[in-house]
Protein backbone atom coordinates (compact mmCIF):
# COMPACT_ATOMS: atom_id res chain seq x y z
CA UNK A 1 0.00 0.00 0.00
CA UNK A 2 1.68 2.78 -0.93
CA UNK A 3 0.90 7.13 -0.38
CA UNK A 4 1.16 8.94 -3.77
CA UNK A 5 2.62 12.38 -3.46
CA UNK A 6 2.55 14.16 -6.64
CA UNK A 7 6.60 13.85 -7.12
CA UNK A 8 7.25 17.47 -7.31
CA UNK A 9 10.33 19.29 -8.21
CA UNK A 10 12.85 19.46 -5.58
CA UNK A 11 13.20 22.68 -3.11
CA UNK A 12 15.85 22.92 -1.07
CA UNK A 13 15.10 23.04 2.93
CA UNK A 14 13.46 21.71 4.89
CA UNK A 15 12.35 21.50 8.29
CA UNK A 16 8.79 20.95 9.26
CA UNK A 17 6.50 21.60 12.35
CA UNK A 18 3.73 19.17 13.11
CA UNK A 19 1.00 20.06 15.93
CA UNK A 20 -0.05 17.40 17.47
CA UNK A 21 -1.02 18.42 20.92
CA UNK A 22 -4.75 19.03 20.76
CA UNK A 23 -6.95 16.77 23.19
CA UNK A 24 -9.34 15.02 21.04
CA UNK A 25 -12.29 15.63 22.77
CA UNK A 26 -14.12 14.66 19.23
CA UNK A 27 -12.67 11.58 19.04
CA UNK A 28 -13.41 9.92 22.35
CA UNK A 29 -13.28 7.29 23.60
CA UNK A 30 -10.71 6.15 21.35
CA UNK A 31 -8.59 8.88 22.06
CA UNK A 32 -8.71 8.66 25.29
CA UNK A 33 -6.11 5.88 24.60
CA UNK A 34 -3.90 7.45 21.82
CA UNK A 35 -3.63 11.20 20.37
CA UNK A 36 -5.05 11.78 17.08
CA UNK A 37 -2.08 11.45 15.13
CA UNK A 38 -1.77 7.54 16.17
CA UNK A 39 -5.40 6.83 14.89
CA UNK A 40 -4.87 4.03 12.28
CA UNK A 41 -5.54 4.96 8.67
CA UNK A 42 -6.03 1.90 6.71
CA UNK A 43 -4.01 0.03 9.19
CA UNK A 44 -1.09 2.39 9.49
CA UNK A 45 -1.04 5.30 11.71
CA UNK A 46 -1.85 9.02 10.53
CA UNK A 47 1.80 9.87 11.23
CA UNK A 48 2.85 7.54 8.87
CA UNK A 49 0.97 9.05 5.84
CA UNK A 50 2.33 12.42 6.93
CA UNK A 51 5.97 11.83 7.58
CA UNK A 52 6.14 9.52 4.13
CA UNK A 53 4.09 12.66 2.37
CA UNK A 54 6.67 14.97 3.93
CA UNK A 55 9.81 13.37 3.42
CA UNK A 56 8.79 12.85 -0.32
CA UNK A 57 9.04 16.67 -0.55
CA UNK A 58 12.21 16.31 1.05
CA UNK A 59 11.77 17.34 4.20
CA UNK A 60 14.95 15.58 6.98
CA UNK A 61 13.95 17.01 10.20
CA UNK A 62 10.27 17.57 12.08
CA UNK A 63 8.91 18.53 15.19
CA UNK A 64 6.17 17.33 16.79
CA UNK A 65 4.51 20.12 18.67
CA UNK A 66 2.92 18.19 21.59
CA UNK A 67 1.56 17.93 24.80
CA UNK A 68 3.43 15.78 27.30
CA UNK A 69 0.03 13.08 27.04
CA UNK A 70 0.93 13.11 23.39
CA UNK A 71 4.68 12.70 23.82
CA UNK A 72 4.53 9.79 25.54
CA UNK A 73 1.97 7.89 23.28
CA UNK A 74 4.55 8.66 20.36
CA UNK A 75 7.80 7.92 21.99
CA UNK A 76 5.86 4.44 23.17
CA UNK A 77 4.92 3.82 19.60
CA UNK A 78 7.05 2.03 16.93
CA UNK A 79 6.00 4.38 13.98
CA UNK A 80 8.15 4.37 11.08
CA UNK A 81 10.02 7.57 10.59
CA UNK A 82 10.62 7.73 6.40
CA UNK A 83 13.90 8.54 7.86
CA UNK A 84 13.14 12.12 9.65
CA UNK A 85 14.95 13.17 12.05
CA UNK A 86 12.17 13.94 14.74
CA UNK A 87 12.18 16.15 17.63
CA UNK A 88 9.75 16.49 20.52
CA UNK A 89 8.49 20.08 21.66
CA UNK A 90 6.25 19.64 24.97
CA UNK A 91 3.78 22.59 25.64
CA UNK A 92 4.18 23.46 29.42
CA UNK A 93 2.14 21.25 31.70
CA UNK A 94 -1.35 22.48 31.40
CA UNK A 95 -0.86 25.17 29.99
CA UNK A 96 -1.77 24.43 25.75
CA UNK A 97 0.03 26.51 23.72
CA UNK A 98 -2.63 26.76 21.00
CA UNK A 99 -1.46 26.85 17.25
CA UNK A 100 0.56 29.29 16.96
CA UNK A 101 2.51 29.02 20.30
CA UNK A 102 4.28 26.14 20.06
CA UNK A 103 5.54 27.35 16.70
CA UNK A 104 7.43 30.44 18.81
CA UNK A 105 8.45 27.70 20.83
CA UNK A 106 10.39 25.87 18.48
CA UNK A 107 11.91 29.08 16.84
CA UNK A 108 15.38 28.10 17.70
CA UNK A 109 14.50 24.28 15.66
CA UNK A 110 12.76 26.44 12.79
CA UNK A 111 15.77 28.12 11.62
CA UNK A 112 15.35 28.11 8.06
CA UNK A 113 14.22 30.75 5.92
CA UNK A 114 10.87 28.93 5.61
CA UNK A 115 9.50 26.38 7.07
CA UNK A 116 6.40 23.88 6.82
CA UNK A 117 3.75 23.57 9.76
CA UNK A 118 0.89 21.22 9.34
CA UNK A 119 -2.00 20.48 11.28
CA UNK A 120 -1.22 16.61 12.82
CA UNK A 121 -4.88 15.54 12.13
CA UNK A 122 -4.87 15.91 8.61
CA UNK A 123 -5.01 13.45 5.59
CA UNK A 124 -3.96 15.08 2.27
CA UNK A 125 -1.47 13.52 -0.42
CA UNK A 126 -0.42 17.33 -0.88
CA UNK A 127 3.34 18.08 -2.81
CA UNK A 128 4.61 20.59 -0.43
CA UNK A 129 7.10 21.54 -2.86
CA UNK A 130 4.68 24.31 -4.82
CA UNK A 131 2.87 25.66 -2.14
CA UNK A 132 7.31 26.98 -1.02
CA UNK A 133 7.73 27.90 -4.63
CA UNK A 134 4.60 30.05 -4.44
CA UNK A 135 5.78 31.47 -1.04
CA UNK A 136 8.65 32.55 -2.00
CA UNK A 137 7.78 33.88 -5.36
CA UNK A 138 5.08 36.11 -3.26
CA UNK A 139 7.62 36.92 -0.60
CA UNK A 140 4.77 35.93 1.85
CA UNK A 141 5.33 35.63 5.66
CA UNK A 142 2.36 32.89 5.63
CA UNK A 143 0.77 31.15 2.64
CA UNK A 144 -1.55 28.15 3.62
CA UNK A 145 -3.32 25.35 2.03
CA UNK A 146 -6.77 25.92 0.84
CA UNK A 147 -9.74 23.17 0.07
CA UNK A 148 -12.97 23.77 -1.18
CA UNK A 149 -15.61 22.19 0.90
CA UNK A 150 -19.74 22.01 0.79
CA UNK A 151 -19.42 23.51 4.62
CA UNK A 152 -16.99 25.67 6.09
CA UNK A 153 -18.19 26.72 9.20
CA UNK A 154 -16.05 24.38 10.56
CA UNK A 155 -13.42 25.87 9.81
CA UNK A 156 -11.22 28.68 8.91
CA UNK A 157 -12.52 30.39 5.73
CA UNK A 158 -10.66 32.85 3.76
CA UNK A 159 -11.41 35.16 0.69
CA UNK A 160 -8.89 35.00 -2.16
CA UNK A 161 -8.10 37.74 -4.74
CA UNK A 162 -6.88 36.80 -7.88
CA UNK A 163 -3.32 37.26 -7.10
CA UNK A 164 -3.16 34.53 -4.64
CA UNK A 165 -3.27 36.89 -1.86
CA UNK A 166 -6.04 36.40 1.13
CA UNK A 167 -8.33 39.86 1.85
CA UNK A 168 -9.96 38.07 4.83
CA UNK A 169 -9.60 35.07 7.04
CA UNK A 170 -12.90 34.05 9.68
CA UNK A 171 -12.07 31.32 11.78
CA UNK A 172 -15.42 29.03 12.32
CA UNK A 173 -17.72 31.75 11.06
CA UNK A 174 -21.14 31.44 12.12
CA UNK A 175 -23.67 29.68 9.64
CA UNK A 176 -24.37 31.50 6.87
CA UNK A 177 -21.25 34.21 7.46
CA UNK A 178 -18.52 32.36 5.80
CA UNK A 179 -17.09 34.82 2.96
CA UNK A 180 -16.36 31.57 0.38
CA UNK A 181 -16.15 27.90 0.71
CA UNK A 182 -12.16 27.62 0.75
CA UNK A 183 -11.16 26.38 3.96
CA UNK A 184 -7.55 26.67 5.82
CA UNK A 185 -6.40 22.96 5.59
CA UNK A 186 -3.66 23.55 7.88
CA UNK A 187 -0.74 23.47 6.12
CA UNK A 188 1.46 26.23 6.07
CA UNK A 189 4.29 27.36 5.18
CA UNK A 190 6.04 30.02 7.36
CA UNK A 191 8.84 33.09 7.04
CA UNK A 192 11.04 33.67 9.95
CA UNK A 193 9.34 36.46 9.87
CA UNK A 194 6.37 34.78 11.67
CA UNK A 195 8.03 35.23 14.68
CA UNK A 196 7.70 38.84 14.68
CA UNK A 197 3.86 38.14 14.95
CA UNK A 198 3.62 35.36 17.58
CA UNK A 199 3.92 36.54 21.73
CA UNK A 200 6.46 34.31 23.55
CA UNK A 201 5.28 32.06 26.36
CA UNK A 202 1.18 32.25 25.89
CA UNK A 203 -1.35 30.14 23.98
CA UNK A 204 -1.80 31.72 20.51
CA UNK A 205 -4.53 31.25 17.93
CA UNK A 206 -2.39 31.48 14.46
CA UNK A 207 -6.08 31.69 12.99
CA UNK A 208 -7.62 34.15 15.15
CA UNK A 209 -4.66 36.33 15.99
CA UNK A 210 -1.72 35.86 13.83
CA UNK A 211 -3.51 35.59 9.82
CA UNK A 212 -5.80 38.28 10.40
CA UNK A 213 -3.20 40.58 10.83
CA UNK A 214 -1.32 39.32 8.40
CA UNK A 215 -4.14 39.92 5.77
CA UNK A 216 -4.25 43.33 6.73
CA UNK A 217 -0.83 43.86 6.20
CA UNK A 218 -1.11 41.71 2.51
CA UNK A 219 1.40 39.04 3.64
CA UNK A 220 -0.67 36.09 3.68
CA UNK A 221 -1.29 34.34 1.01
CA UNK A 222 -3.29 30.86 -0.35
CA UNK A 223 -2.03 28.08 -2.38
CA UNK A 224 -5.16 26.01 -3.78
CA UNK A 225 -5.46 22.31 -3.41
CA UNK A 226 -7.92 20.03 -4.99
CA UNK A 227 -6.70 16.60 -4.32
CA UNK A 228 -7.52 14.58 -1.22
CA UNK A 229 -7.81 16.41 1.90
CA UNK A 230 -9.56 15.54 5.14
CA UNK A 231 -9.13 16.28 8.99
CA UNK A 232 -9.65 13.47 11.17
CA UNK A 233 -10.55 15.44 14.59
CA UNK A 234 -14.34 14.01 13.85
CA UNK A 235 -15.70 10.31 13.71
CA UNK A 236 -17.31 10.91 10.84
CA UNK A 237 -14.79 12.59 8.82
CA UNK A 238 -12.78 9.27 10.25
CA UNK A 239 -14.44 6.90 8.68
CA UNK A 240 -15.36 8.87 5.56
CA UNK A 241 -11.79 9.01 5.16
CA UNK A 242 -11.00 5.10 5.31
CA UNK A 243 -14.26 4.66 3.17
CA UNK A 244 -12.53 7.04 0.60
CA UNK A 245 -8.73 5.35 1.06
CA UNK A 246 -10.67 1.66 1.04
CA UNK A 247 -11.77 2.29 -2.65
CA UNK A 248 -8.58 3.80 -3.71
CA UNK A 249 -6.20 1.19 -2.33
CA UNK A 250 -8.53 -2.25 -2.34
CA UNK A 251 -6.54 -4.52 -4.33
CA UNK A 252 -8.60 -7.97 -4.60
CA UNK A 253 -6.93 -10.79 -3.41
CA UNK A 254 -4.04 -8.81 -1.87
CA UNK A 255 -4.96 -9.38 1.41
CA UNK A 256 -3.31 -12.97 3.04
CA UNK A 257 -5.68 -13.76 5.02
CA UNK A 258 -5.64 -17.04 7.33
CA UNK A 259 -9.20 -18.91 7.99
CA UNK A 260 -11.75 -19.54 5.71
CA UNK A 261 -14.60 -16.73 6.34
CA UNK A 262 -15.47 -14.67 3.26
CA UNK A 263 -14.29 -11.08 2.58
CA UNK A 264 -16.62 -8.39 0.65
CA UNK A 265 -14.36 -5.60 -0.78
CA UNK A 266 -13.52 -3.39 -0.55
CA UNK A 267 -12.15 -4.36 2.94
CA UNK A 268 -8.74 -4.65 4.34
CA UNK A 269 -7.49 -6.93 6.68
CA UNK A 270 -4.16 -6.11 8.89
CA UNK A 271 -1.78 -8.75 9.04
CA UNK A 272 -2.28 -11.83 11.27
CA UNK A 273 -6.20 -11.22 11.17
CA UNK A 274 -8.14 -14.24 10.65
CA UNK A 275 -11.73 -14.66 9.67
CA UNK A 276 -13.80 -18.16 10.89
CA UNK A 277 -15.82 -20.16 8.64
CA UNK A 278 -19.25 -19.03 7.40
CA UNK A 279 -17.84 -15.37 8.49
CA UNK A 280 -18.22 -12.55 5.93
CA UNK A 281 -16.04 -9.44 6.59
CA UNK A 282 -17.15 -6.27 4.28
CA UNK A 283 -17.83 -4.46 2.55
CA UNK A 284 -16.00 -0.75 3.20
CA UNK A 285 -14.23 -2.72 6.85
CA UNK A 286 -10.63 -2.76 8.27
CA UNK A 287 -9.70 -5.47 10.01
CA UNK A 288 -6.81 -4.66 12.14
CA UNK A 289 -3.67 -6.67 12.59
CA UNK A 290 -4.12 -9.58 14.33
CA UNK A 291 -7.72 -9.72 14.76
CA UNK A 292 -9.67 -12.80 15.28
CA UNK A 293 -12.97 -13.56 13.92
CA UNK A 294 -15.25 -16.67 15.11
CA UNK A 295 -17.59 -18.60 12.77
CA UNK A 296 -20.90 -17.09 11.13
CA UNK A 297 -20.05 -13.29 12.48
CA UNK A 298 -20.80 -10.39 10.02
CA UNK A 299 -18.58 -7.32 9.92
CA UNK A 300 -19.20 -4.05 7.53
CA UNK A 301 -19.06 -0.50 7.27
CA UNK A 302 -16.25 -0.93 10.16
CA UNK A 303 -13.11 -0.23 11.67
CA UNK A 304 -11.95 -3.13 13.89
CA UNK A 305 -8.56 -2.23 15.54
CA UNK A 306 -5.15 -4.48 16.46
CA UNK A 307 -6.06 -7.26 18.69
CA UNK A 308 -9.63 -7.33 18.97
CA UNK A 309 -11.66 -10.63 19.31
CA UNK A 310 -15.14 -10.74 17.61
CA UNK A 311 -16.54 -14.39 18.89
CA UNK A 312 -19.17 -16.77 16.59
CA UNK A 313 -22.73 -15.31 15.60
CA UNK A 314 -21.91 -11.33 16.32
CA UNK A 315 -23.33 -8.92 13.60
CA UNK A 316 -20.99 -5.57 13.65
CA UNK A 317 -22.74 -3.07 11.13
CA UNK A 318 -20.87 0.97 11.60
CA UNK A 319 -18.71 0.93 14.57
CA UNK A 320 -15.69 1.56 15.47
CA UNK A 321 -14.33 -1.51 17.80
CA UNK A 322 -10.90 -0.47 20.03
CA UNK A 323 -7.83 -2.49 20.58
CA UNK A 324 -7.75 -5.75 22.87
CA UNK A 325 -11.51 -5.13 23.07
CA UNK A 326 -13.34 -8.88 23.42
CA UNK A 327 -16.62 -9.07 21.73
CA UNK A 328 -18.84 -12.07 22.93
CA UNK A 329 -20.83 -14.41 21.20
CA UNK A 330 -24.15 -13.30 19.30
CA UNK A 331 -23.37 -9.87 20.28
CA UNK A 332 -24.62 -7.14 18.16
CA UNK A 333 -23.35 -3.57 17.28
CA UNK A 334 -25.37 -0.94 15.78
CA UNK A 335 -24.46 1.84 13.57
CA UNK A 336 -22.23 5.19 15.59
CA UNK A 337 -21.03 3.10 18.21
CA UNK A 338 -17.44 3.04 19.44
CA UNK A 339 -15.66 0.72 21.88
CA UNK A 340 -12.75 1.87 23.58
CA UNK A 341 -9.51 -0.16 23.55
CA UNK A 342 -9.81 -3.40 26.29
CA UNK A 343 -13.72 -3.14 26.65
CA UNK A 344 -15.77 -6.48 27.08
CA UNK A 345 -18.84 -7.09 25.54
CA UNK A 346 -20.31 -9.88 26.85
CA UNK A 347 -22.46 -12.27 24.97
CA UNK A 348 -25.76 -12.02 23.52
CA UNK A 349 -25.35 -8.54 24.06
CA UNK A 350 -27.01 -5.54 21.79
CA UNK A 351 -25.67 -2.32 21.54
CA UNK A 352 -28.11 0.35 20.46
CA UNK A 353 -26.79 3.11 17.69
CA UNK A 354 -24.92 5.64 19.18
CA UNK A 355 -23.52 3.45 21.98
CA UNK A 356 -19.88 4.65 23.06
CA UNK A 357 -18.19 2.76 25.56
CA UNK A 358 -15.36 3.50 27.68
CA UNK A 359 -11.85 1.63 27.44
CA UNK A 360 -11.77 -1.55 29.92
CA UNK A 361 -15.66 -1.44 30.38
CA UNK A 362 -17.43 -4.45 30.65
CA UNK A 363 -20.90 -4.52 29.28
CA UNK A 364 -23.23 -7.44 29.83
CA UNK A 365 -26.02 -6.39 29.35
CA UNK A 366 -27.64 -4.52 26.35
CA UNK A 367 -27.87 -0.95 26.04
CA UNK A 368 -30.97 0.05 24.10
CA UNK A 369 -30.63 4.16 23.96
CA UNK A 370 -27.49 5.88 22.28
CA UNK A 371 -25.19 6.83 25.36
CA UNK A 372 -21.52 7.01 26.56
CA UNK A 373 -20.76 4.03 29.10
CA UNK A 374 -18.41 5.40 31.77
N1 LIG B 1 0.94 21.64 20.62
C1 LIG B 1 -0.34 21.97 20.53
N2 LIG B 1 -0.89 22.72 21.53
N3 LIG B 1 -1.08 21.57 19.46
C2 LIG B 1 -2.38 21.92 19.41
C3 LIG B 1 -3.01 22.67 20.43
C4 LIG B 1 -2.22 23.09 21.55
O1 LIG B 1 -2.67 23.76 22.48
N4 LIG B 1 -4.33 22.84 20.09
C5 LIG B 1 -4.50 22.21 18.92
N5 LIG B 1 -3.33 21.63 18.50
C6 LIG B 1 -3.13 20.87 17.28
C7 LIG B 1 -4.14 19.73 17.15
O2 LIG B 1 -3.61 18.52 17.68
C8 LIG B 1 -4.36 19.65 15.64
O3 LIG B 1 -3.44 18.78 15.03
C9 LIG B 1 -4.10 21.06 15.15
O4 LIG B 1 -3.38 21.74 16.20
C10 LIG B 1 -5.40 21.83 14.85
O5 LIG B 1 -6.22 21.82 15.99
P1 LIG B 1 -7.73 21.33 15.94
O6 LIG B 1 -8.25 21.39 17.31
O7 LIG B 1 -7.83 20.05 15.21
O8 LIG B 1 -8.38 22.52 15.13
P2 LIG B 1 -9.62 22.49 14.13
O9 LIG B 1 -9.63 21.26 13.31
O10 LIG B 1 -10.83 22.81 14.89
O11 LIG B 1 -9.28 23.76 13.18
C11 LIG B 1 -8.02 23.88 12.56
O12 LIG B 1 -7.91 23.00 11.44
C12 LIG B 1 -8.87 23.27 10.38
C13 LIG B 1 -8.59 22.28 9.27
O13 LIG B 1 -8.91 21.01 9.70
C14 LIG B 1 -7.84 25.32 12.13
O14 LIG B 1 -6.53 25.47 11.66
C15 LIG B 1 -8.84 25.70 11.03
O15 LIG B 1 -8.61 27.00 10.56
C16 LIG B 1 -8.71 24.71 9.87
O16 LIG B 1 -9.69 25.00 8.87
MG1 LIG C 1 -8.67 19.45 13.34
Amino acid sequence: MEYKACSLNRVTLLKALILAGGFATRLRPLSCTRPKVLFPILNKPLVEWILEGLSKSDVKEAVFAVNSQTAFHLRHSKFSKSGIKIVYSCDPPKKPLGTGGPVKRAEKFLDEECFLVVNGDIFANISYGEIIKMHKDKNAIATITLHRVKDPCRYGVAELANDGRIKRFIEKPPAGASPSNLINAGIYVLSQEIFGYIPKGRKVSLEREIFPKLVEEGRLYGYMFEGLWKDIGKMEDYFELNKILLEIFFEKGKDVVKGVGEISPPTVCGKGAFIGKGSIIGPYTVLGQNVKVGRNACIKNSIVFPQASIKDSSVINGAVIGENVVIGKRVKISENCVIGDYAVIGDDVTLAKGVSVCPAKEILESVTTSKCVF
